[in-house]
């Protein structure tokens, strides 16, 4: 199997609102992003996904789109993005879209059309059914924002469905037509010249034909968990039929050169997998979302990555995902020393990692205060904790107003120290976690042990977690400790001798190791086990 780009490459996630504004009005944009480019060429990432930026009412900020093929005012307009695209090649760097195709905007003139009335061409193109018995939903299914997510159009009298927002009505992706058209979508950035799509809530595009209640959640927590997750979603998610129309998605791609199709799928690993396709024929990466999920204990970490790498079949390949603008950020979630281990486990395990903008210098969720809040999933289930806002927070640049982010009034704050918390801060720091970042992706992109090579678990206890990355004769060891004290690890025979060739501290407080290493709390190792003895 010949190595394609994004398996020994490194995607970095731009959330275009928070990267850099280039016109003073609090929001990012495309051009800021170009102007940008050179700190991610030196950073070292081979891939920027960049989330929506087409023409929104902004409800869900970007995921509620009213034109596929078009630029937003606020972030642009074709020529911006174009010049965008050119320049990020000029570089090496490759440019990979958000694709919606789960739901449009209810101003989508698509939309429009279908609610105009039950004879309209496009009724068929969303999911309307008539009120229950007693007028009610049709069924119990939940929105992923809170409550029903079926909405009355009372002119009509019928309900339709949204897994989000009562704003984003769901396609029906059973029709034939909706199907074409959102090819066609993909064909229309594909000849612009776009590396592929990062395709948004993939294992939500069918539904049960049905339209069967789903199950109550014998788990559920009320007030402790998201209310969405009172039901288990077993008819509105990952139905067997999905598969055909990913792989017809996969299709239009291979249209195409070496194009890549990224799947958003929060799913356990055994249903994750069947997203690449039984002969690969599905995503070249479904994202695997569990470093997120799984709690930050070496024994789970382990058990989940050996669960992920045993269930793979032999035509995947893995991928990897600390953070996005979804979740919580990992400097907040597990602490700023750990986050520094956490990046080292991201770019040495085997598989694709995407890094989420800004973890690089070690950001941090950023309170919003009450008045400023934006998102909808908070704005909708106030209080609950489910404000996407804290880490979607603008970049820090340096040590100027706003952090160099814009000239303008942020459209979200910024943290008091991000001036110290920020790039130009940080690159003449050589202890920083932006220095760390960058020499972990140096030796990814110089070492084929790590980019490409095998992954084999070792023997551990206790806070550690270890592993080999080997390719042909090249064998690196990584040891990582997880918590905060220091832990010993017995080293095994056939590694005796293996020399540190990085630390996630920066010193060089490891000698080689012998029969046991102590490895410092926080603290990650890279060592390199001499020629000769693989
Ligand atoms: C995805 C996006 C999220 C958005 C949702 C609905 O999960 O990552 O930000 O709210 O889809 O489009």
């Amino acid at each position: 199997m010949t190595t394609r780009w994004w398996q020994s490459g490194v995607i970095y996630q731009v959330y275009p609102r928070s990267f850099q504004d280039s016109d003073g009005d609090g929001i990012g944009d495309l051009e800021g992003i170009r102007r940008r480019l050179e700190h991610l060429v030196w950073l070292g990432v081979d891939a920027i996904w960049i989330s929506p930026f087409y023409p929104s009412p902004m409800v869900d900020f970007g995921y509620d789109i009213s034109n596929y093929t078009d630029v937003d005012p606020r972030f642009g307009d074709l020529a911006a993005f174009d010049r965008l695209l050119a320049e990020a090649h000029d570089r090496d760097l490759r440019v990979i879209l958000d694709l919606v195709p789960n739901h449009t905007s209810d101003r989508h003139p698509w939309f429009v059309e279908s609610r105009r009335d039950r004879g309209s061409e496009r009724r068929d193109w969303y999911l309307w059914r008539d009120p229950a018995p007693d007028g009610g939903p049709p069924n119990n299914w939940l929105s992923e924002f809170g409550g029903s997510a079926w909405t009355l159009d009372p002119a009509t009298g019928q309900y339709y469905y949204h897994a989000f927002a009562p704003e984003q009505p769901d396609l029906n992706w059973r029709n034939e037509k909706v199907r074409e058209a959102m090819f066609d979508v993909m064909r229309f950035w594909l000849d612009r010249g776009v590396d592929g799509f990062r395709v948004d809530v993939m294992w939500h595009l069918l539904k049960d034909a049905q339209f069967r209640d789903n199950p109550p959640n014998p788990e559920y927590v009320e007030g402790a968990m998201s209310p969405y997750r009172k039901v288990i979603p077993a008819y509105s998610t990952d139905q067997p039929e999905v598969h055909d129309v990913v792989a017809q998605m996969r299709a239009v791609l291979e249209e195409y050169d070496e194009r890549l199709m990224i799947g958003e799928i929060y799913l356990p690993v055994d249903r994750l997998i069947d997203y690449y396709g039984r002969d690969g024929e599905g995503a070249h990466l479904p994202f695997n979302f569990h470093l997120i999920s799984t709690p930050w204990d070496a024994r789970e970490l382990e058990v989940m990555i050996d669960r992920y790498e045993g269930a793979l079949p032999d035509h995947a390949w893995p991928n990897w995902v600390l953070g996005n603008h979804d979740q919580s950020r990992i400097a907040s979630r597990i602490g700023a020393a750990q986050a520094r281990v956490a990046a080292m486990l991201l770019l040495t395990l085997r598989g694709t990692p995407t890094i989420y903008y800004g973890d690089e210098i070690g950001m941090r969720d950023v309170e919003i205060p009450p008045g400023q809040v934006v998102d909808v999933r908070e704005t909708t289930a106030p209080g609950r904790g489910l404000g996407r806002d804290p880490q979607r927070t603008p970049m820090q640049w340096d040590e100027s107003a706003n952090a160099g982010f814009t000239r303008g009034t942020p459209w979200l704050p910024l943290p008091a120290d991000a001036a110290e918390c920020s790039v130009e801060a940080q690159r003449s720091d050589p202890g920083s976690m932006l220095r760390l970042y960058r020499r972990l992706l140096q030796l990814r992109r110089s070492d084929p042990a790590l980019a490409i090579g095998t992954y084999a678990p070792l023997p551990a206890t206790g806070s550690i977690l270890a592993y080999v990355r080997q390719h042909g004769g090249r064998r690196l060891a990584i040891v990582l400790n997880i918590g905060g004290k220091p832990a010993g690890w017995p080293v095994p025979e056939d590694l005796r001798g293996a020399e540190p060739l990085l630390s996630t501290s920066g010193r060089p407080d490891v000698i080689s190791a012998d029969r046991e290493l102590t490895v410092a709390g926080d603290t990650g190792l890279v060592l390199e086990v001499p020629a000769g003895r693989a």
